[in-house]
């Protein structure tokens, strides 16, 4: 490894946390620079506000002109997949982990997805191996232990399916 490499690779883990010195709202394409720098994926026209924690940031992908709130949890060890144009509500919680019920220590990951155009309101737990469908919607505060269907509306803990003008309702919310 070259000398430039050598630094990069050191530099790449403080890239997340000097994310954390940028306006909330402002230097949206600088913050995605330095994700990229450490190490996420993040496709073109994708907005990102504020500061998002990602303990892992190769495991995190954000699509094409997908939206991620302020404040989101980005747990590592499994792929996280935002898919296009998914919608992402601030202090969003991606928990790929499970700890073991017979050795805490024991950790195993599983990789979450939200597909594209889905909608999660702010302060969501999605948990381990979860997939949301494309087109569903996510009331907020939920915490999703199951796939949600494409084109749903889920609320609550655990999360459960709610009537379906619901999805309606949130997209004028969020007009
Ligand atoms: C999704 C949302 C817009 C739905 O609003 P709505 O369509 O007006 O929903 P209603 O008030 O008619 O409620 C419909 C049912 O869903 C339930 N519900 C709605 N939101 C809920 C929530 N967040 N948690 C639990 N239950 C919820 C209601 O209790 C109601 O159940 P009931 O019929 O048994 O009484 C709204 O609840 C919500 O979660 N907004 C989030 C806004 C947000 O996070 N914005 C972030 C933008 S980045």
């Amino acid at each position: 490894m070259n000398q430039i490499a050598r630094l990069a690779s050191l530099a790449r883990p403080f890239a997340v946390v000097a994310t954390r010195l940028l306006p909330e709202t402002r230097l949206i394409s600088v913050r995605v620079r330095l994700l990229r720098f450490a190490g996420a994926t993040i496709k073109q026209y994708a907005g990102i506000v504020g500061y998002q924690a990602m303990m892992s940031p190769e495991d995190v992908f954000i699509g094409e002109g997908a939206y991620v709130n302020t404040g989101c949890l980005f747990m590592g060890g499994a792929h996280i997949d935002i898919q296009h144009y998914a919608m992402i509500g601030p202090r969003t919680n991606f928990v790929t982990a499970i700890h073991s019920g017979e050795d805490f220590n024991e950790i195993a990951f599983y990789p979450i997805t939200v597909e594209s155009y889905a909608w999660i309101g702010a302060g969501v737990t999605i948990c381990p191996g979860v997939t949301i469908g494309h087109h569903a919607a996510v009331a907020a505060g939920s915490v999703v232990m199951r796939d949600v269907a494409p084109h749903t509306r889920v609320a609550g803990n655990p999360a459960r399916a709610l009537p379906s003008s619901m999805r309606r309702d949130a997209q004028s919310a969020m007009a």
